[in-house]
């Protein structure tokens, strides 16, 4: 094997994705995911490849620096893509602290191991650090984040995002550390925890629950197909510029009703329904403290300078995840077990089932 990459991260959502393309598309590297396996943590989600002779699997928590230096001691990576974090805006309302931990703490215990192994020979080495577009603030009906756009985070969420993120690029110019950064748009897909927007309604949409809608509906997201965001990934950490930022997005805005809306028309055929059916589940609930009203990326960078493209539209790639869902229940069933019902409670508790 001729590299070793950490991927934090990589029993979560996007990071499960990460890990499946590079163990299967380069036998070459050896992967070592490095998970702490929080609630959102599920090594279900590797399953298929966990076996694999170039995978490895690390409960390390990131903000245990002792844990942190063992691994990098033992593995000895060229590389690492992090992805690990607490990653719900709602959750980072109402426990902000953790977020503070993971992201910004958990960020600088693995800039720091990082540093100490590479101990100044850069060759060949590079630390990923994978952030999202929350960190840009919130746009008005017009204009795009680019990557020049100020930061400007609103929820503890994306504030604590933002700090590592500048503690990446601090890094990369203080000691010279080789880092790259992306901040990407909302991804949706398989293996998608069911506290996030698309997974929650198709859960309850199936189980004849109200979907809540916060607010009047109108915010909008810009949706990329996580499969879109794992090859942009491979792309950025193999070629992009140290002490370069790439912005992901999947041109592909949707209010969250309009998106909703799709969501139980597509969900009424899968399940046979009469059509109007899923969508008389749609309840509006009080508003996301602070919710950010538009994100939209402009990811002209990327598509220029790395020929990345995202190659699915809402529409199918919705009609896509949708299949996964229905034919995954087990997954679904265990995931939204124990806990998740108490984190329900408490945050729809108000809605009549
Ligand atoms: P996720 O919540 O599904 O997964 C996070 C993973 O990190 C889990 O496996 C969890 O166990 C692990 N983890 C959490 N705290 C940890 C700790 N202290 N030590 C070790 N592991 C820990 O998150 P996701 O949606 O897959 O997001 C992955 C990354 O991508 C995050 O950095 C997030 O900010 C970023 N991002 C997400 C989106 C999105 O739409 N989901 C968009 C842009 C960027
Ligand atoms: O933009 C990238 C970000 O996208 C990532 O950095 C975050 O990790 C990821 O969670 C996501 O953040 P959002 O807050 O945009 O995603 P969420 O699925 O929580 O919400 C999407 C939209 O739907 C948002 O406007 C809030 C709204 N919403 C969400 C939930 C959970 C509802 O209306 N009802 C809900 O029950």
């Amino acid at each position: 094997m001729n590299k070793t990459i950490i991927i934090t991260g990589g029993a979560g959502f996007i990071g499960s994705h990460v890990v499946r393309l590079f163990v299967t598309r380069y036998p070459e590297y050896r992967i070592v995911n490095v998970d702490k396996l929080t609630y959102a943590g599920n090594l279900e989600n590797l399953s298929d490849i966990d076996r694999m002779p170039n995978y490895v699997f690390e409960r390390t928590d990131i903000t245990d620096s002792a844990g942190i230096q063992a691994v990098f001691d033992r593995h000895r990576p060229d590389g690492v893509i992090h992805l690990a974090a607490e990653s719900h805006v709602d959750r980072s309302i109402s426990h902000p602290m953790d977020f503070i931990m993971t992201n910004i703490v958990g960020t600088v215990t693995l800039l720091n191991a990082a540093r100490a192994l590479w101990d100044g020979n850069f060759s060949g080495k590079r630390f990923y650090h994978v952030s999202t577009d929350e960190v840009y603030g919130s746009l008005g009906a017009e204009g795009f984040f680019t990557e020049t756009t100020a930061y400007d985070p609103r929820s503890p969420y994306s504030a604590s995002k933002a700090a590592s993120d500048h503690l990446a690029r601090a890094y990369h110019h203080t000691y010279g550390l080789p880092v790259v950064l992306s901040n990407c748009s909302n991804n949706y897909g398989p293996n998608h925890f069911p506290e996030k927007l698309i997974p929650l309604a198709i859960n309850n949409i199936r189980n004849n629950r109200p979907v809540p809608i916060y607010g009047s509906g109108e915010n909008v997201r810009d949706w990329l197909h996580v499969h879109d965001h794992a090859r942009a990934i491979d792309l950025i950490f193999h070629k992009g510029r140290n002490g370069d930022t790439y912005n992901i997005g999947g041109n592909n805005e949707w209010t969250n009703i309009d998106l909703i809306r799709l969501l139980c028309r597509i969900m009424d055929r899968k399940l046979n329904r009469k059509a109007g059916a899923s969508e008389q589940l749609i309840t509006f609930v009080k508003d996301r403290a602070g919710h950010d009203l538009r994100y939209a990326i402009d990811s002209s960078k990327l598509q220029r300078e790395l020929g990345w493209t995202p190659s699915m539209k809402l529409e199918q790639g919705l009609e896509k995840t949708v299949d996964w869902y229905l034919a995954n229940e087990k997954w679904i069933n265990a995931v939204v077990s124990g806990d998740y019902e108490r984190y329900y409670e408490k945050q729809y508790g108000q809605i009549k089932n």
